[in-house]
């Protein structure tokens, strides 16, 4: 089953469209990772489904037409966010941001299997966040999208302004959830080895539009087309 259907995504600031009628759907247990420039689109896609840009077009999760919803409404149905920046509670702990991100449940366990997918953050729990590394950092962001127990996760850039070996460190934690947890994902990225290697299938945006899409097996080919822009 699809966990999101989106059909003729259109997304406008004020009068400007920015994007020009999105189609994907995503099932169950799927990533799908969209490669695209700066100002292709891509942080607005990810507002879009979270209700914070005015859409047209239909946007459907577990069946139900979300599009009309406030993004509280979203958030309780089971989508979440790690947005572009991290934005991070600067003066928290880490434990304090991470439990920022619960919403009801037993939010000790989440916790708990957010500790066991980031040790680093166990060991990092009472530090003042913005004392923590980069990486650090986004994992914390990741952890507290988790909170919640999605069932979709929104990701905005998660590589960005981090060293290659902590993209990679990042990149394989985000694998082991995958492996672990029951959950879907939408990534949005311009590194191309985060995005190719956590994929099932992926897209390339460019100006508000897919000009390319395909599954693992075309991930070569995406590869080459999106150097290429
Ligand atoms: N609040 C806003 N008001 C008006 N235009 C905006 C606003 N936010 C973004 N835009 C415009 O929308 C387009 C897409 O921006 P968006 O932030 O979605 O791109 P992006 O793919 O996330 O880029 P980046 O890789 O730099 O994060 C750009 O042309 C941008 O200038
Ligand atoms: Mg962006």
């Amino acid at each position: 089953m699809a966990i999101i259907e989106v059909e003729d995504l259109r997304a406008y600031y004020g009068k400007s469209q920015i994007l020009q009628g999105l189609n994907f759907e995503i099932e169950e247990g799927e990533t799908f990772t969209i490669l695209g420039p700066n100002g292709a689109g891509k942080t607005t896609l990810i507002k879009s489904i979270c209700g914070l840009v005015k859409t047209e077009g239909s946007i459907k999760f577990k069946g139900e037409d979300i599009s009309g919803l406030k993004t509280h409404k979203r958030i309780a149905k089971g989508i979440a966010v790690c947005p572009e920046g991290r934005k991070l509670f600067p003066n928290l702990t880490v434990e304090d941001n991470l439990r920022m991100g619960a919403i009801g449940g037993d939010s000790d366990e989440m916790l708990e299997m957010v500790y066991n997918l980031f040790p680093k953050l166990r060991e990092r729990r009472t530090q003042i966040a913005k004392r923590a590394s980069g990486g650090e950092q986004q994992m914390v962001a990741i952890g507290r999208a988790l909170m919640s127990n999605p069932s979709l996760l929104l990701f905005d850039e998660p590589s960005m302004g981090l060293a290659p070996i902590i993209v990679e460190n990042i990149k394989d934690s985000l694998l082991k959830m995958k492996d672990e947890m029951d959950v879907s994902i939408l990534m949005v990225e311009q590194n191309v080895k985060m995005a190719l290697d956590l994929a099932d299938k992926v897209a390339v945006l460019v100006k508000g539009r897919f000009v390319k899409e395909g599954d693992r097996s075309s991930l070569g080919e995406v590869e080459k087309l999106y150097f290429e822009i």
